[in-house]
């Protein structure tokens, strides 16, 4: 099977837009004092606890309800039309549910925690490094563009999707 190669200086300004566009349409409806957006999804980015300059190593947010609604906002934005809706992979690229999918049976609680870092971890590089292989951009890489709050909601609405 063939990637698709992506024109990437388009596509990082577009991604670029797309962000500024949810970051500011979340920012406005939290000015408004909005609980909701036309479509639902509500504006709570800034709601999230401040995580600070130095990055975690794991979620800080897991299983917190607010983040899977603002990870949603950013998610259809920026990684939909790619990853497809769901991060179901129904799109160009693969889907983003089974990452750390396998530590939720992992019984011991000590290892599970290790095993979820360590998809945390995974995720948090890919997004911030982007994918870039034999120098074809499939991915942008979001450093410098996705604060600390916007990736981790994003690891949380996720790694939410498509559980029975
Ligand atoms: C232009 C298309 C595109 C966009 C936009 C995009 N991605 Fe990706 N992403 C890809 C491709 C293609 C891969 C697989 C690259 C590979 O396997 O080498 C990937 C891989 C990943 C991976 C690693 C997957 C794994 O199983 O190891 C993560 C995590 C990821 N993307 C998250 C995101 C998030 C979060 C966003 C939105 C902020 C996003 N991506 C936006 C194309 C995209």
């Amino acid at each position: 099977m063939t990637r698709p190669v992506f024109p990437h200086v388009r596509l990082v300004a577009a991604t670029a837009f797309a962000i500024a566009a949810a970051l500011s349409a979340l920012q406005t409806a939290q000015a408004a004092g909005a609980a909701s957006d036309a479509s639902g999804n509500t504006s709570v980015l800034a709601d999230l606890p401040a995580l600070g300059a130095a990055w975690r190593t794991e979620n800080p947010y897991r299983g917190d309800a607010r983040a899977v609604l603002a990870g949603e906002v950013l998610y259809r934005a920026n990684c939909q039309r790619c990853h497809g809706e769901e991060a179901s992979g129904r799109g160009p690229a693969p889907t983003l549910q089974l990452i750390g999918r396998f530590c939720r049976r992992v019984g011991d609680a000590g290892l599970k925690r290790r095993c979820l870092a360590d998809a945390d971890e995974h995720f948090r590089r890919s997004v911030l490094k982007g994918k870039v292989l034999l120098g074809v951009e499939h991915m942008p890489p979001w450093e410098g563009i996705l604060p600390q709050e916007a990736v981790w909601a994003l690891r949380s609405y996720v790694e939410t999707r498509g559980r029975k």
